[in-house]
């Protein structure tokens, strides 16, 4: 980053008072303070507001830029799924679904056109990406994340940052990205969203910081503290993490977002101050530099000031990391983005949400039912989740956020699994009924007999299975995952029909679904796809599309069997490969990386050389239809210092090939992509043996493994 930013900062913050510093640090959440409130804060001279959209926020602006040093604030929003607050805006896939496509060009697409979309509505700052690790899907904000594994994390963040921020911060059509929650939240103890995680630093280091090193390296401009605690220490207190890992290690040169009320809970929900006076000291101290939604921060911090017990540098600190992303941003010349009029919600971004569902649409089991063959004259399309925009879009939009919104009437254009079935079908002249059967949550409107009854004489069942809003987000952990309401029962009579079925799984998560599995002729999963999921499910399953999705995390037998994260450490009292549980199978339902198209590919010819340290493989598609494959790249080290697991992800490549074709594959590695984090927290390459695994899933079954020695 230039100095001279910094420069402009440090001059502009020397004419502040201390009063201007502190509400400089201040984030007001607009929908709770109302508009004589905030237009108060705005006139305090408060740095940031989030949550507010159109006049309201050209309002406060205004009041920001009339104040003494006319310090424009800058407007924060969710938007991370698109800018889907704003119910016009384009909605794109879920994180998660968005992560079966393992593309980074979609990510960063993603990314791109939400900047232009919350640009246009005069915004500066999405609070996304999400960065946790999603190993226990009992966890409610799983959606959220872009899966399990620290690499795919990582890959993805850079890109959909790279797409929030563009080239620089002053481009009018982009703006600031936020990495979060700073860090292991989706690790919390049992899942419960902000409880403790239990893991160590050498732990963190190994698995939960690497995504967050990758988005600082991409440019991040802001980092938002996780409500959560490491071994008992809240993050919004954390010093080695706030401070000397994220400035000192990884080179982050933004500014810190604690999360909403981080520093109120100190004193009300962690008991690790006594008083707000002390809770803004901590906060502050640790590294801190902007906080949400806990306004008696202001007069806290300033008191703590006054008594001496808070040094006026750690605001300075603070305020000078705010103020330089405000020039980077070219704030003072352009308080109101710009964006690009008339974007929001425009046919192109809504291809390329188009796009971005069909991409992530995964193919688990096929046993040849799909694409759906010439001979289908009727289909049965059963389940709430096929017809239920809210379902298919999950949490995070207009529907549900800042405050939940049920009655919103939803906007067009969008595309339910129902409508983009019937239209194809339609075109086809294959007859498509529809009956809702149940949805995942109990209603008086289940009829489970209508549905039977509509599918009997279909020839393919589709049936849609899911979650709904009210199951999904922060503080809706499940403790059970199996399929909720009626839905099992509902697959099993349909099942007892004998008409060939595919199953399709609309939620927020994976779901514990043995049964689906077990009896289904076909599996798709299609989390949430956003404003046209449904036409891509469509799509996919009348093989317009060929599904090319492959899992970012794997899925449960049963809730008593998570974790099954793929990168496990090795267990002891086993024998490899066999079953731990007396009762259950060790390994997932669906493994992470699973995922098939119409075309099959076949692996041979792994080679590694040590010198350039290149893999190659040949990869084939003996299919008849184009397809895509991600060869995959793990790595395990066969004796280390400490335990590693027994495959971690480092690499993968996308390779389309035509019906017939071979490629072989070529990945150069780095020498650190085989490194562990010791018992003294160093990351280091342990010289010795090591097994590198190539191939179509982290099932073993699924790779070519090749052992080589590192010097
Ligand atoms: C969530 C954050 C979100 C913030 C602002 C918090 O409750 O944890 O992810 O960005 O609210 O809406």
């Amino acid at each position: 980053m230039s100095n001279e930013y910094i420069s402009r900062a440090r001059a502009l913050m020397a004419q502040m008072t201390l009063e201007e510093k502190v509400a400089q640090m201040m984030q007001i959440p607009y929908a709770m303070v109302g508009r004589e409130e905030a237009l108060r804060w705005a006139k305090l001279g408060a740095g940031s507001f989030l949550h507010v959209l159109g006049d309201d926020a050209r309002e406060i602006q205004q009041a920001a830029c009339s104040t003494r040093l006319g310090i424009p604030v800058i407007f924060g929003i969710d938007a991370v799924r698109g800018h889907a607050l704003n119910d016009h805006a384009t909605v794109f896939p879920t994180q998660l679904a968005c992560a079966c496509s393992w593309d980074r060009e979609t990510a960063r697409e993603m990314g791109r056109i939400t900047a232009r979309e919350v640009a246009t509505d005069g915004l500066h700052w999405t609070f996304s990406p999400l960065l946790c690790l999603s190993r226990d899907p009992r966890w409610g904000r799983v959606n959220e994340t872009f899966g399990e594994d620290p690499y795919l994390t990582g890959e993805l963040a850079a890109a959909i940052i790279e797409g929030y921020q563009g080239d620089s911060l002053d481009d009018p059509e982009s703006i600031i990205a936020c990495a979060k929650h700073y860090f292991a939240y989706g690790e919390a103890v049992g899942a419960r969203d902000a409880c403790d995680s239990e893991i160590t630093y050498r732990k963190a280091r190994e698995v939960f910081l690497p995504p967050f090193k990758k988005a600082v390296d991409a440019g991040c401009a802001s980092f938002m503290t996780a409500y959560g605690s490491i071994d008992g220490t809240p993050l919004t207190i954390d010093r080695k993490a706030l401070h000397d890992i994220l400035r000192g290690e990884m080179g982050f040169d933004g500014f810190v977002v604690t999360d909403w009320m981080n520093a109120t809970s100190l004193v009300t929900q962690q008991f690790v101050a006594a008083d707000p006076v002390e809770a803004a000291r901590l906060a502050a101290e640790a590294g801190n530099d902007m906080i949400m939604s806990s306004p008696e921060f202001y007069e806290s911090a300033l008191r703590s000031i006054r008594e001496g017990r808070l040094s006026e540098s750690v605001i300075d600190e603070a305020v000078l990391h705010i103020l330089t992303v405000k020039m980077r941003m070219e704030l003072f010349a352009h308080p109101e983005k710009l964006g690009r009029p008339g974007c929001i919600g425009c046919a192109e971004h809504h291809e390329a949400a188009l796009r971005a569902a069909q991409k992530s649409i995964t193919l688990l089991r096929n046993d040849g039912v799909l694409p759906i063959a010439d001979g289908v004259k009727t289909i049965a399309v059963i389940g709430g989740n096929a017809d239920d925009i809210r379902a298919q879009y999950g949490d995070w939009t207009y529907f549900s956020h800042p405050l939940p919104n049920p009655e919103h009437e939803p906007i067009r254009p969008y595309t339910t699994i129902r409508e983009g079935m019937e239209a194809l079908a339609a075109a086809r002249g294959i007859a498509c009924v529809y009956s809702r059967g149940c949805s995942p949550i109990p209603t008086d409107a289940d009829d489970l007999d209508a549905a039977v009854e509509a599918a009997k004489g279909a020839d393919l069942i589709v049936y849609v299975v899911g979650d709904e809003v009210p199951q999904v987000g922060e503080g809706k952990d499940r403790a059970d995952l199996a399929l909720s309401g009626r839905q099992s029962e509902l697959f099993a009579r349909l099942r007892a029909l004998g008409i060939p079925m595919t199953t399709v799984l609309c939620a927020s998560k994976p779901l514990a679904m043995p049964e689906v599995e077990a009896a289904s002729n076909a599996v798709v999963v299609a989390f949430n796809g956003g404003a046209h999921g449904g036409e891509a499910v469509a799509q996919a399953l009348f093989g317009e599309i060929n599904p090319q999705g492959r899992l970012p995390i794997s899925f449960p037998h049963h809730s008593g069997q998570v974790p099954v994260y793929y990168n496990a450490l090795p267990g002891w009292h086993k024998q490899v490969d066999k079953q731990k549980y007396c009762d259950l199978p060790e390994t997932p339902l669906f493994a992470f990386g699973e995922g098939m198209g119409y075309a099959p590919f076949a692996y041979s010819d792994l080679s590694f050389d040590t010198d350039t340290l290149t893999a190659r493989v040949t990869v084939k598609n003996t299919g008849s239809v184009e397809g895509v494959e991600t060869v995959q790249v793990y790595f395990r080290d066969l004796v280390s210092s400490v335990m590693t697991p027994v495959k971690q992800l480092i690499a993968y490549k996308q390779v389309e090939l035509a019906p017939g074709k071979a490629k072989t594959v070529e990945i150069t590695l780095d020498r650190m992509d085989f490194s562990l984090v010791n018992r003294r927290e160093e990351r280091v390459v342990e010289p010795g043996e090591f097994l590198l695994m190539v191939g179509h899933s982290s099932r073993n079954e699924d790779l070519l493994t090749v052992k080589f020695a590192l010097a």
